[in-house]
């Protein structure tokens, strides 16, 4: 972080976000920063304010004080739909997805293809081979081979392929970003693999992915960056190349701190790691 190019403006930031829940307070002052065509991993502990944080960027939550800017631009989104509009796609932790309709169809949930003429605008009716079609050539982009049949039920798909539904549906309709929640959480080792994969082909495609994960190893294949949230508030952005997964765990339970000059201190200000240089007081 020391270039000394300037900081290109990050596709999506939040400046100092408070929630208040009564006499709970979800983010309390919480700042977000993300840059073109990273990974960027939220970590922290149960009740941190991680799913706050993402909901107040995707338009589910509004919060009481702060600002979000995307591609620099002060933006306030009073509802997924209008977050949706701007670009930004979420894959909730549940997953939104319609079991009992086919995965095309589930792709196109909310926003499906009408036939052309009057019998779109007036009769809405849908345009199945269009969605189809579009639908197949997306999940080809995407390398979703295990899923080969377009017109297969949800409901018979294995999580791994849910969810991969669901991650294909926001690459599909996000323009600027995808937000996951947790989206390896319920998956068993080879699908996890299987949607971290998708993960890093929809950034080399030049969307930027937030990852909200408590999987350390997972976080620390995929991603470029680490934010971790602590009580409300981000406390650290570390790189997965120079701080290991135990020093990032430490700072997600507050047994070690990053101090402005990168040096990590614990509890009694020892210093406990240094960045590369030396440190000086
Ligand atoms: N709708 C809500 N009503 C009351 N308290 C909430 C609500 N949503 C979240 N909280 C509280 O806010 C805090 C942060 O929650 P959350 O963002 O879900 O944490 P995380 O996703 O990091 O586990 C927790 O103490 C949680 O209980
Ligand atoms: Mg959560």
């Amino acid at each position: 972080m020391k270039e000394s190019t300037p900081e290109p403006v990050p596709v999506l930031q939040a400046r100092g976000l408070v929630k208040r829940y009564g006499r709970v307070t979800a983010l309390n002052g919480s700042d977000f920063d993300l840059h073109a065509g990273e990974v960027l991993a939220v970590v922290g502990d149960n009740g941190a304010g991680k799913s706050c944080l993402i909901k107040a960027l995707s338009g589910a939550l509004t919060a009481d004080a702060g600002e979000i800017l995307l591609d620099g631009q002060i933006v306030r989104f009073h509802s997924p739909l209008e977050a949706r509009r701007a670009g930004i796609e979420t894959v909730y932790q549940t997953l939104a997805l319609a079991p009992a309709m086919d995965i095309s169809s589930n792709l196109f949930l909310g926003r499906e293809t009408r036939r052309t003429g009057i019998l779109g605008s007036v009769f809405r009716m849908l345009d199945k081979r269009a969605m189809n079609r579009d639908a197949q050539v997306q999940l080809d982009n995407l390398g979703i081979a295990t899923v080969q049949q377009i017109g297969q039920i949800v409901e018979t798909l294995s999580g791994g392929q849910r969810q991969a539904v669901a991650v294909a549906r926001a690459a599909m309709f996000g323009t600027r970003l995808v937000i996951m929640d947790e989206p390896t959480a319920a998956l068993g080792v080879k699908e996890s693999g299987m949607v971290l994969d998708l993960i890093r082909r929809i950034r080399d495609r030049g969307l930027p992915v937030v990852l909200i994960s408590h999987d350390m190893p997972h976080v620390f294949e995929i991603a470029d960056r680490i934010h971790v949230h602590r009580l409300g508030q981000r406390v650290a952005v570390v790189s997965p190349k120079e701080h290991t997964m135990t020093e990032v765990v430490s700072l997600m339970t507050g047994a070690l701190r990053l101090e402005e000059n990168g040096e990590l201190v614990d509890a009694t200000g020892h210093v406990t790691g240094l960045p590369d240089e030396d440190a000086h007081t």
